[in-house]
């Protein structure tokens, strides 16, 4: 995996790129599975962090190596430093996209749950891996679904202008053209869910079987 380094970011110079002995080959071979990125997305409260939470764990209790990375709990971390401006989700989806590559290269399954409005953002997410290694998962639940659940409280607050940039209310999302898959996570039950992201797996030939 060879780095771009004329990217417009790009601000080192003089660096080369030292190809690992161990690859993703050998560590996917090593843990008996393939690696791929699950990138939820949707609006706040569609359930992407229950869904992703929840194939985490059907994952990782058929022995297959994972990781979750959640949108809220990464902005307490690594994207600390952003707010919810358009250039700041840019940056935000940015580094989620570079951090899922390198788990992708250790050879593991990792989820993704954030809002990620922007279509430019994620495509750019793809882009940077390989075309079948980014599995687009659009938790497509109604807006009026997620506003009615508000479990955090924040579709009120948007609707006062106590939070400014919100997306649905303030600030776009922009649906998925051609996710790999759409999951109407405003009706369907959490189980069925879970059934189709997983069997879609299987059906790649990412992991080979689930109990
Ligand atoms: S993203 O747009 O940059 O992808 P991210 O998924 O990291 O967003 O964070 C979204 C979470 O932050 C939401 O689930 C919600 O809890 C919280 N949040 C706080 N302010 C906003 C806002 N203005 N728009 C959307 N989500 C917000």
């Amino acid at each position: 995996m060879e780095q771009n380094s004329k990217s417009p970011l790009a601000k080192s110079t003089n660096i080369v790129w030292h190809q690992s002995s161990v690859d993703r080959a050998a560590r996917s071979q090593q843990r008996g599975h393939g690696s791929s990125i699950l990138w939820f997305t949707g609006l706040s409260g569609s359930g992407k962090s229950t869904l992703a939470n929840s194939v985490n764990v059907a994952l990782h209790k058929n022995g297959y190596s994972t990781y979750l990375l959640d949108g809220d709990n990464i902005r307490h971390g690594l994207c600390k430093d952003l707010g919810f401006s358009d250039l700041d989700r840019e940056e935000n989806i940015r580094r989620i996209g570079e951090v899922s590559k390198l788990f992708l290269d250790a050879g593991i399954i990792v989820l993704t749950a954030f809002v990620s409005p922007f279509r430019i953002d994620r495509d750019n997410a793809r882009a940077l891996v390989g075309e079948n290694d980014f599995i687009e998962i659009f938790c497509a639940a109604d807006l009026d679904i997620c506003e009615t659940r508000d479990t955090k409280g924040l579709y009120a607050k948007a609707r006062k202008g106590e939070i400014k940039d919100f997306t649905g209310i303030s600030s776009p999302y922009e649906e998925p053209q051609s996710p790999e898959l759409k999951i109407d996570t405003g009706k369907m039950a959490i189980d069925e869910c879970v059934d189709i992201v997983t069997n879609f797996l299987v059906n790649q030939e990412i992991i080979s079987k689930m109990s």
